[in-house]
């Protein structure tokens, strides 16, 4: 076996393919060539480095990315994103391939919600319709009635029938926000997000007080003190759109520090200050969004490896609640 073979056969345990591309390569000129010949397409994130958001076709958050995987007639479908995505993306098109630049980016949400234990909380609530947040595995979406996301999950849940009981898995903030929002109960899996969940209200007040034209800003992934004092609460695409169309010209931004790349470049004239988390790190990442870069990616669209592969009765289990998603979406404008 040559040393690439080998490389490539290792993939399976280490994630990437260990090789550096040539220092003296343009990445991005690299990459656009890539594109073109491969005929292949790059979905990316707002929490990924600026460098990957620049060279992507399509930038979004996770309801948009999905809205694209599934119309996309690109031959490959390279996901700068996490591995949750990335499925989502292979469940949408088992015949294309998908690459993801580092397969060990997970989520600490979807890491939370393992299905032996999912399938005894379901158990524990008969006859409840079970709406899963796109951040988990293939296995819990097999196991949901429909997938969400944090743009449509209030839609969503409003789609079920009064009548009817429900199990929100597996964020149990926004599960929280949008019982509130919609004024539904729902039965909560208690998963959180690693970076929403750390954000420190004390120092968010007193960011304010530092700063008081400044509008905060929050995901709804947020611990519920923090959403309280929130002058806006949306996905990452409602976050953006928000700092856009408003007259304001500061914020602070309480989600993962990628959006406020699309946030400058948008609004060049407006400030975007990072929300404080409560640990020593000034810095808000997500360690598994971040573990891609832009030297993964070309590697990976070069030797088109790591590619996602799913078993085909958990894909076809998976794209039923998917597409459920995507209709209610497209009936209320989303
Ligand atoms: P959205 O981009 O859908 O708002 O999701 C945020 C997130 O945490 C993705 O992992
Ligand atoms: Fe998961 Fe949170 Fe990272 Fe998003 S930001 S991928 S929800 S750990």
């Amino acid at each position: 076996m040559d040393v690439l073979n080998k490389k490539i056969a290792e993939v399976g345990l280490k994630g990437f393919l260990d090789i550096e591309p040539e220092p003296s390569l343009d990445l991005f000129a690299e990459l656009r060539k890539l594109k073109k010949e491969k005929n292949a397409i790059i979905l990316a994130h707002y929490y990924q480095d600026a460098d990957i958001q620049d060279v992507a076709d399509y930038i979004g958050d996770s309801l948009g990315l999905a809205q694209q995987a599934e119309k996309t007639e690109a031959s490959i479908i390279v996901f700068a994103g996490v591995h949750f995505m990335a499925e989502t993306a292979k469940i949408l098109n088992p015949g294309k391939k998908v690459l993801l630049p580092d397969l060990r980016a997970g989520c600490s949400l979807a890491d939370a919600c393992k299905p032996g234990p999912f399938a005894e909380f379901k158990a524990k609530y008969p006859n409840h319709v079970v709406i899963s947040y796109v951040n988990c595995s293939a296995e819990i979406k097999a196991m949901s009635d429909i997938i969400c996301t944090s743009s449509n999950a209030a839609a969503i849940v409003n789609s079920v029938p009064k009548d009817k009981k429900i199990i929100f898995a597996p964020d149990r903030n926004l599960g929280r926000f949008i019982a509130e929002k919609t004024g539904r109960d729902l039965v909560l899996w208690n998963g959180t997000c690693m970076v929403h969940e750390i954000f420190s209200l004390e120092k968010i007040i007193k960011l304010k007080a530092k700063h008081p034209k400044a509008k905060f800003i929050a995901h709804p992934e947020c611990e519920p003190g923090v959403l309280a004092i929130a002058d806006f609460i949306g996905s990452t695409t409602g976050l953006l759109n928000y700092t856009m169309k408003s007259p304001d010209m500061e914020f602070i931004v309480g989600t993962e520090t990628g959006i406020l790349h699309q946030m400058a470049k948008s609004s060049p004239n407006k400030t975007f200050i990072p929300a404080p988390p409560d640990n020593s790190c000034a810095c808000n990442d997500c360690p598994h969004m971040k573990l891609n870069t832009l030297e993964k990616l070309y590697i990976c669209l070069k030797y088109e490896t790591p590619e996602l592969v799913l078993p085909e009765d958990i894909r076809v289990k998976a794209l039923l609640p998917i597409k459920r998603m995507l209709e209610i979406s497209k009936q209320y404008g989303l």
